[in-house]
Formats: structure tokens, sequence, C-alpha cells
């Protein structure tokens, strides 16, 4: 069984991270929203990279990208095949190596294993994994699985109010997505995954902490999420006595407060955060009148996530009946506490065990597009390498050069023992 350790240099990882970074709206940070120009020069980047050396870049309907042997035609009668990858959206303001890292990865990892015995390894990028301009939840892993109902292209909406079919228009337009059939979304993927695995920062604290290499992941937390509607009374700020008012934007300040308690009494790994308020109409002289507010709770139990959300929910409704405040809780995307494949976990922990890598397992706090996969039911496995300080979704986003090639080099090991011997 062979585990050695697959040579990639800096350059090839860091020298395209750089790369990929410079595809962005604009600073600090990168801003790379699904379909956006950035978005779409950055897909044009990666296909060409592709080609460079030596692979075949083909996209799907929803812009998915993957990497592959072009002896491999995509299709039904592809193969199944090993996934490696991530995700090419960013948030607003966000780091160059989240979904970054784990893209790169996957592109390298075709190449290095292009035309080897065992099952093939195609790299893949997904189009939208942040729900930094779509609130569709997981857009990329589910379209790539088929895993899209008709209707959400028409009803995903961003801000400005442009659906996910005309933003996927516009990328088609440039090159980045294959045409999409009338009738329905297709169902089946472009390759069918035996196996698929994403490389990723770990956008927390632990691993640098404890000294440690990396991470194999053994399950991802969960979340609920409400856009909070809070209808009060617009009044005039200097004439309306304290007694008097029904206040949007404070009854949304209790609201933030409220989760943030109910979050901590419930200890970790509960989280809540509001990460969006809009009072209405704004203004010094008015009392807003109306508010939004975006609300979400994680936790890695599916109980203990459904207790954190239920209570939160409760809480919200108890302030706004006591403040005469009409409240709206609509339900976003929600995503299910995801267990990974404890095969995968066992074949990627004994492999870090022979190569002398020190690591351990975890959870995850944040959301991955291995967390779609798994819920489809394919063997799944995520792996880490640390942050600096776990920070995240920030500008400030490191991990050292020596780390970053240390996961692509266990990747790649780890991709070719898996290729040559899949778990049954
Ligand atoms: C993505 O990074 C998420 O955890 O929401
Ligand atoms: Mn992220
Ligand atoms: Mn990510």
């Amino acid at each position: 069984m062979s585990s050695d350790i697959v040579e990639f240099t800096a350059a090839d990882v860091l020298g395209r991270l750089e790369n990929l970074a410079r595809f962005s709206a604009g600073g600090p940070g990168v801003t790379r929203l699904a379909y956006d120009s950035a978005w779409c020069d950055a897909h044009r980047w990666l296909a060409g990279q592709a080609k460079s050396l030596g692979l075949a870049a083909t996209a799907d309907w929803a812009g998915n990208l993957f990497f592959h042997d072009p002896a491999l035609q995509p299709g039904p009668k592809a193969p199944p095949v090993l996934l490696v990858g991530s995700h090419l959206d960013s948030v607003m303001h966000g780091g160059r190596y989240d979904g970054a890292y784990g893209t790169i990865a996957g592109l390298l990892l075709a190449a290095a294993n292009r035309g080897r015995a065992g099952l093939p390894v195609v790299g893949f990028v997904t189009c939208e994994e942040e729900d930094s301009r779509f609130h569709g939840g997981m857009m990329g892993g589910r379209s790539l699985l088929g895993r899209v109902e008709d209707r959400e292209l028409d009803e995903v909406a961003d801000r400005e109010g442009v659906t996910w079919r005309q933003a996927l228009a516009a990328a088609r337009e440039r090159g980045c997505a294959a045409p999409l059939p009338a009738g329905s979304v297709p169902r089946a993927p472009l390759f069918r995954p035996a196996l698929q695995l994403e490389l990723h920062i770990e956008q927390g604290p632990v691993l640098e902490a404890q000294h440690l290499a990396l991470a194999i992941v053994e399950r991802i937390a969960g979340y609920r999420r409400w856009i909070v509607h809070l209808d009060g009374e617009a009044r005039h700020s200097g004439t309306t006595p304290m007694a008097m008012r029904h206040d949007a934007l404070a009854a949304a300040a209790e609201m933030i407060l409220a989760a943030e308690s109910i979050a901590r009494e419930a200890g970790e790994p509960a989280v809540a955060t509001a990460g969006f308020v809009r009072p209405r109409p704004g203004l010094f002289n008015v009392v807003p009148g109306a508010c939004e507010l975006w609300l979400e709770v994680r936790h890695d139990r599916p109980e203990s996530l459904r207790q954190l959300g239920n209570d939160v929910a409760q809480r919200c409704t108890d302030i706004a009946r006591r403040r005469g405040v009409r409240l709206e809780l609509e339900e976003g995307a929600a995503q299910a506490p995801t267990a990974l494949s404890p095969a995968l976990a066992d074949v990627a922990a004994g492999l870090a065990q022979e190569l002398r890598i020190p690591h351990r397992r975890m959870p995850s706090g944040a959301a991955h597009d291995t967390m779609v996969f798994a819920q489809a039911g394919i063997p799944a496995l995520l792996v880490f390498v640390p942050s600096r300080a776990g920070v995240s979704h920030s500008p400030d986003e490191f991990t050292t050069e020596a780390d970053l090639l240390a996961g692509v080099r266990f990747m790649g090991a780890l991709c070719r023992r898996l290729a040559e011997h899949p778990p049954a």
C-alpha cells in the first residue's frame, strides 16, 4: 500500500492562492460573490490553470467546475470518481484561504493523479457555499448533486432582486456555466462521486493552540436562521414619552442580547449570532417603526440545535409581545448537523499516524460543502490545517506556507490511498 507524500512545491500552492486572491470585487480582503464579475474572472482563470496542467475543465449548468483527465468524459457513462475540492465564492471582505485553498488543492490533486490506476480523482469547485449573495443554502453543493428544486431558480434572489436564474444567465454568457436545459434542472451530477474529500483551513484556534498540523473532521455543526421582521410605531423622537413607545429597533436589540445569553447558557458548542440589523426609517428624530434582524444559531447535535432554536424563537416572541411590536419570524436556510464518514476518518487518521503528522479528530463549527455530500449518502471527509489565531471570514485570515503545503501533501497521499483502496 503506498503512503508516499505527494510532493507539491510552495509555488504550486502559494503562487496559485495568491493569484486567486486577486479576483475580488475590492478590498479589504477578498469579496467574490457567486456569479459576480470577480467570480467569473476567477472561474476562467481556474479553467486556464487546469488546461495548463493537462486537465480538462468542465462546468455544469450551475457553474460548478470539475477538473479532470481529458480522457474521462463527464456524464452518465463516466465511472464513479473520487471528488476533491471546495468553493469559489467568499464572504464580503473575507480572507484568501477559505474555499480557495481547497479549490487549489482539488486542482493539484486531479493533476497529480491523472492517468493513475484506481478511482479517477476529479477536482471540484462549487459555485456557492457562503450564502453571502443569495440565501439559497449551499446552492453549489446542492446543484452539483442535483438536489435543487426548479422553483428555486426564480425564488432565490439577491438583495437587489436579481434571481439565481438571472445571475446564472450572466455567468453563462461569460462561459462560466453550461446551458440550462428547458424543463427541469438536471438531477444527475456530471461525475458520480464514490467518495468526496475537502481540504480547508480550520477557521478556529484549536490546531494552533495544540501545536497540531491537521484535523480530521468527524461532524459538522448545523444551523437555523431567521429573518426577523419587526413592526412597531414610527413616532416623533422628541415628543413620544418612553412609556408610550413601540420601538422596533429596541425590540431587536433585546432579542440580540437574549439570543446571546441563551447560547452562553447552553454552553459550547452552542453559538448565536445577529449578523444584520436594518431599522426604518433610520433617522435621529424618529423612533424606529420597523426593523429587520438576521439571527442564526448553531450546534453540532440535532436535539441541542432544535432546543436552541426553539428557545431563541420563544424569547423573540415574548419580547415582541411585551413591547407591543408585531413579529414575523421568517425561517431562512437551515442545515442539519452532519456526521462525516467514520470509515474515511479512520483511513485518514491511520495515514496521518504512519506519516507521523501531529493531528487530532474534531468537529467543525463552520458549515462546509462536505456536509451536502454526506447528507446525500456519499462517504465524505473534511480535513483542516491550522488558522493563525483562529481568525476567518476576515481579511486577517492566515495559514503558514508550511501548514498549507503539508495539508496538500497529506491530501495527495490520502487521495492515492483511497483511489487505490476505496473502503468497502
Ligand atoms: C460558512 O463558512 C459558514 O459556516 O456559514
Ligand atoms: Mn466561509
Ligand atoms: Mn469555506
